[in-house]
């Protein structure tokens, strides 16, 4: 099974980004992590990260059939992308939501996401460690 690790806007500046908010490891930090993890659980992964919202329509459009599932951190794109939210529904893949920090505990406006809804679910707060749950889900569930 091949999970696809998507990130959004602004997570490639993970380290350096609002320390105090998303920690102190890298973009690359994260992707040697869920490496290290993807092989703990026998399934492959696929990293992608753009700041560009189509780039990102794009890669949900040609995930399937080859991807089982999709571990998503749409970025701010969560609290207002109606094409991102369509984008995971027309995939037809199970993606999970997460967020490194709590949404719910932060400003008004990062309390709703608008992707969740077309989601099996979402994990925000837990930092990396999300990922990682959201790949053992997909894992147990879909593979
Ligand atoms: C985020 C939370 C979003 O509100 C924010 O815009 C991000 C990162 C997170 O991982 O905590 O860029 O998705």
């Amino acid at each position: 099974m091949t999970l696809l690790i998507l990130n959004g806007p602004n997570l490639n500046l993970l380290g350096r980004r609002e320390p105090e908010v998303y920690g102190a490891q890298t973009y690359a930090d994260l992707t040697r992590e869920l490496t290290a993890c993807a092989a703990e659980l026998g399934v492959s992964v696929e990293f992608f990260q753009s700041n560009h919202e189509g780039a990102l329509i794009d890669k949900l459009h040609k995930a399937a059939p080859r991807t089982g599932g999709v571990v998503f951190n749409p970025a701010a794109f969560t609290h207002y992308s109606y094409a991102l939210r369509d984008a995971v529904k027309a995939s037809g893949l199970p993606v999970v939501e997460v967020h490194i920090s709590n949404i719910a505990g932060r400003e008004a406006f990062r309390h709703e996401s608008v992707i969740a809804p077309a989601c099996a679910g979402q994990i925000s707060g837990l930092g990396f460690d999300g990922y990682k749950l959201a790949m053992r889900f997909l894992r147990d569930r879909y593979a």
